[in-house]
């Protein structure tokens, strides 16, 4: 028989799967889809957690009526107002006029301007509660965990924590809901390039709410993202951990070599430094060429692996203009703590590296090695250079071990 899946009875998942969207943000490709997470809290008052992207609120709303069968919808608390979540909330407001929106003071500039509303809002600040019945919504402030008007709502009752995009990953629900039921690894790596790409300049922002979170302790049985499973006991932990991780720019030992070439030489010395690497003992070496490997794929390395190497030949006087658009991915999500090494190339002169420094500057990351330049095609003592950068990043990593 078909059913609505319940989180605990009475708290109804009614999130959509989006198989169709190539890339999130019109950016960010989804190789295994992404899901919109939207909860319906039914108690004394009915309750609804978010809404979906507007493409599936068809289906959204079909769910919904199942489930109440003509009842009026009392709330809607917008966690989050990035239209992959306020998307309905136009249709939402057409269906139920009387509908109350709880919401902060930024969510409401920002329902204003999407939606045009105004009226019938309910403002909470950080600590405030309301009551629905048996239930209770606590409000969490987490600005900044991906936009100013973030919060999270906590169900005392059930003990659900809604999350907003926290602990969010890429990934349809392919018929499980709760992490305890499925096979949760196929997520760890749609969560490190969901976090990578879409929460992760706001590392400093995590760990503020996490602090909150650990100062003022709640009991956590369901954890209610919006995109991705709901997080139990099972595997919460293991999802905090990699947002922790991610958040204090944490990397394990290994080396992510990134470059461009457009006819191979620069490609030759990507190898070689990576072979020093590996020969020296580093198990985690991986090479990204910038024209084959998504950035988002990137991005997720970077995060992951402690030392950098960045190498790309030079172009109209120039850097090879991938190059630059990678440094700037990982600037503006401010990644800390890394090594950098360099290497670059060139036909009559070499400005790739000078570039690559320029850019790479403001990051601050220890520079390890010197830059290995080559001009045209690889000789035996540039390939010599190579491969001692290689063992140099190699022994650094190893050194860290103590
Ligand atoms: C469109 C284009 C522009 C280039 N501009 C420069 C340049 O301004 N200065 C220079 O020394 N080499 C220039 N080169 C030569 C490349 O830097 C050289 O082919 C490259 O470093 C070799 O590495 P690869 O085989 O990995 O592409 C240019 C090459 C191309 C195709
Ligand atoms: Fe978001
Ligand atoms: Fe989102």
């Amino acid at each position: 028989m078909f059913e609505i899946p319940q989180i605990t009875e009475g708290i109804y998942y009614v999130g959509v799967n989006d198989r169709a969207k190539a890339k999130f943000e019109n950016v960010w490709p989804l190789y295994k889809g992404v899901s919109y997470n939207s909860y319906l809290i039914v108690d004394e008052k009915v309750v609804l957690i978010d809404t979906v992207d507007v493409c599936y609120s068809d289906i959204f709303f079909y769910k919904i009526d199942l489930i109440l069968k003509g009842r009026p919808i009392d709330y809607l608390v917008v966690d989050h107002m990035e239209p992959d979540h306020s998307g309905s909330i136009g249709l939402l407001k057409q269906k139920y006029p009387d509908i109350k929106i709880i919401g902060n003071k930024k969510t409401f500039n920002m329902l204003n301007g999407y939606h045009g509303i105004t009226e019938n809002l309910v403002e909470v600040e950080e600590g405030m509660s309301i009551k629905i019945g048996k239930r209770e919504l606590s409000f969490i402030m987490a600005p900044m965990v991906h936009w100013p008007e973030v919060m999270f709502t906590y169900e005392q009752h059930d003990k659900v924590l809604f999350s907003a995009d926290a602990f969010g990953t890429f990934g349809a629900l392919d018929g499980h809901i709760l992490d305890k039921d499925m096979d949760i690894d196929k997520y760890w790596y749609e969560m490190e390039r969901y976090y990578a790409c879409i929460v992760g300049k706001f590392g400093p922002f995590v760990q503020k709410v996490f602090k909150k979170l650990q100062d003022n302790p709640i009991e956590i049985d369901y954890v209610c993202s919006t995109h991705g499973p709901v997080w139990t006991k099972a595997h919460f932990s293991e999802a905090m951990a990699v947002y922790d991780r991610l958040s204090k720019y944490e990397a394990y030992e290994g080396a992510c070599i990134i470059f461009g070439s457009m006819y191979g030489h620069t490609e030759i010395l990507a190898d070689t430094i990576a072979q020093a690497i590996a020969k020296k003992g580093i198990k985690n070496v991986v090479v990204h060429s910038l024209t084959s490997s998504d950035p988002s794929d990137i991005l997720r390395d970077v995060f992951r692996y402690k030392a950098i190497v960045l190498g790309a030949p030079t172009y109209c006087n120039n850097l090879f203009s991938p190059m630059e658009h990678i440094i700037h991915l990982i600037e503006l999500r401010e990644v800390k703590n890394r090594y950098l090494s360099l290497f670059g190339s060139c036909t009559w002169a070499i400005q790739s590296i000078k570039k690559m420094t320029a850019l790479t500057e403001k990051l601050a990351w220890e520079k390890i090695g010197e830059p290995v330049e080559m001009k045209m095609a690889p000789t035996p003592e540039v390939l010599n250079k190579a491969a001692e950068l290689g063992e140099q990043i190699a022994q650094k990593l190893i050194e860290d071990r103590k």
